[in-house]
């Protein structure tokens, strides 16, 4: 169920989105370990290299909203009504990695989901049990 919630939450936000230069929206729902859901949309930005995914937006809102102990991400849900399924971009990948990401699920065009393990779509990443 967690992860119908997850998916209804990416779907949601992606309404959400601020993207007035591509009119690429995306929404992005992180599930932690502890069962709590924080959703993020696109806001891109007139200079243009200052775009912010969903994906990270979901981060900001994890680490700002969460108790520390609550931070690992058991999966996160991206969804676009663009097109699908919609994938995470590498810088996402990475930051995603930092808090031990599991599982990356995307849509297809039916709507239907399909579960990535963390290691297939970022194989042998470097995080932060590395230092
Ligand atoms: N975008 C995301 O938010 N997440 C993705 O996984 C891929 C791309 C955004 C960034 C930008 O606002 C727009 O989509 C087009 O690249």
């Amino acid at each position: 169920m967690q992860l119908y919630d997850a998916i209804h939450a990416a779907r949601a936000i992606s309404k959400q989105a601020y993207a007035p230069y591509s009119g690429f929206r995306v929404g992005a729902a992180i599930l932690t370990e502890g069962g709590t859901l924080y959703d993020g949309c696109n806001v891109e930005n007139a200079s243009y290299g200052l775009s912010i995914c969903a994906e990270r937006g979901a981060v900001m809102k994890m680490i700002a909203d969460s108790p520390p102990e609550d931070r690992r991400i058991r999966l996160v849900a991206v969804v676009s009504p663009n097109t699908a399924p919609c994938f995470p971009c590498g810088a996402c990948r990475q930051v995603l990695r930092e808090f031990g990401c599991e599982e990356v699920v995307v849509l297809d065009a039916e709507g239907a989901p399909s579960r990535y393990p963390f290691e297939e779509i970022l194989p042998n990443s470097f995080g932060p049990e590395a230092l």
